[in-house]
């Protein structure tokens, strides 16, 4: 590569225990004795292909549309989710070929018309299928650990695996501060992958978990408990419910024990706190996520205050934004750290 004899974008092929390396133009030739024993062959080139998908389509639509192509899509898995502007949606057949041609390890690919209802669910539609599996079942992988779902069925979002690692970290220093396995509580869990780190690390003695979605609940449960059986605390405790996280209080049961508490609900946690506080154990750790308006982190924080100070709680609170969620609104990561008022 050095000298310029490789010859680019060629590739290099495998021949039986053999690897052959494309020579271009100016390389020696084999008069020359400068391969230090490696054979000379002849063989056609393996040319590199399109480097995206876009190269793949029919060049008219291309350049009539080139405006309105996606630039962006999610992978979950082998499933390819793509928003469609309404003047492509004609061509989604064609669009979407191309994405298969182009991802070797895609298997469907869909249309993502964005997510709906309360269950933040999002409207899929499978446009193109590598073989005759259509099914929108999918094993995302993540940090390591599987989650098998359905985008179609219940959320998950494969951009917030950051976010699960900076839960995480939260998390163990709170394991470190109480010098104990921890009992951790997630509500709006959807398939699971708030707990897949805590539980895989072993910082969990048991864990609460539930949805509204009851279609969240297999996923959920399956992915959990296979994640515990691996992990470095086979032991630890799995409970799954269904239904509404504010109910969870009507439960003396669950009432006082969390040393964790997960409010992943992003447009409307904040105004389930008042239900959620009294799960709390005396020194506990709160962590959620909120789409507030532009640079209102202080006042969000300021509420968070008064929230937990009405119920008799001291906190500290940190309030960082995570992400453009557009223009006007952002999402931020709420870290509250809850003790017992004296
Ligand atoms: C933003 S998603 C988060 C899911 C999951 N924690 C994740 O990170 O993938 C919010 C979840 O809360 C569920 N949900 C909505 N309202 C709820 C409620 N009142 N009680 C319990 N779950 C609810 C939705 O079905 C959805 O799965």
């Amino acid at each position: 590569m050095a000298q310029g004899w490789l010859a680019e974008g060629a590739g290099i092929q495998a021949e039986g225990e053999h690897r052959l390396i494309p020579l271009s133009e100016s390389a020696p030739g084999s008069e020359e004795p400068r391969y230090e024993g490696h054979a000379l062959v002849e063989r056609p080139s393996l040319e590199r292909g399109p480097m995206h998908w876009r190269e793949r389509l029919p060049p008219l639509l291309l350049t009539a549309f080139e405006p309105h192509l996606p630039t962006a899509h999610e992978v979950q898995g082998d499933v390819l989710l793509v928003k469609l502007e309404p003047e492509v949606e004609p061509h989604a057949g064609t669009i979407a070929e191309a994405m298969l041609a182009q991802f070797s390890h895609v298997r469907v690919v869909c249309v993502d018309r964005g997510v709906t209802g309360p269950f933040r669910i999002r409207d899929v539609q499978v446009i193109a299928a590598r073989g005759d599996d259509t099914s929108t079942v999918t094993q995302v992988k993540e940090h390591g650990l599987a989650y098998t779902l359905d985008p179609s069925k219940a959320y998950f979002s494969a951009r917030l695996s950051g976010e699960r690692q900076i839960a995480m970290d939260a998390i163990q220093q709170h394991h470190k501060r109480l010098q104990r396995r921890l009992v951790v509580y997630d509500p709006y869990a959807g398939v699971g992958p708030n707990l897949g780190l805590p539980l895989d690390g072993g910082v969990v003695e048991s864990a609460v978990v539930g949805d509204l979605n009851a279609e969240a609940i297999p996923f959920m449960e399956a992915n959990l408990s296979h994640i515990i059986a691996r992990s470095a605390f086979p032991e630890a405790r799995l409970e799954v419910r269904v239904g509404d996280g504010r109910a969870w209080r009507h439960d003396g049961t669950l009432l006082g024990q969390a040393d964790v508490l997960f409010v992943n609900l992003p447009h409307e946690g904040l105004d389930h706190l008042d239900d959620l506080i009294p799960l709390l154990a005396e020194d506990a750790l709160v962590i959620g996520w909120a789409v507030i308006e532009r640079d209102e982190e202080a006042e969000v924080a300021q509420h968070l205050t008064a929230c937990f100070a009405a119920a008799g709680r001291d906190v500290t609170v940190d309030v960082q934004a995570t992400k453009g969620f557009s223009t006007t609104r952002t999402m931020v990561r709420l870290v509250v750290l809850a003790t017992t008022g004296s």
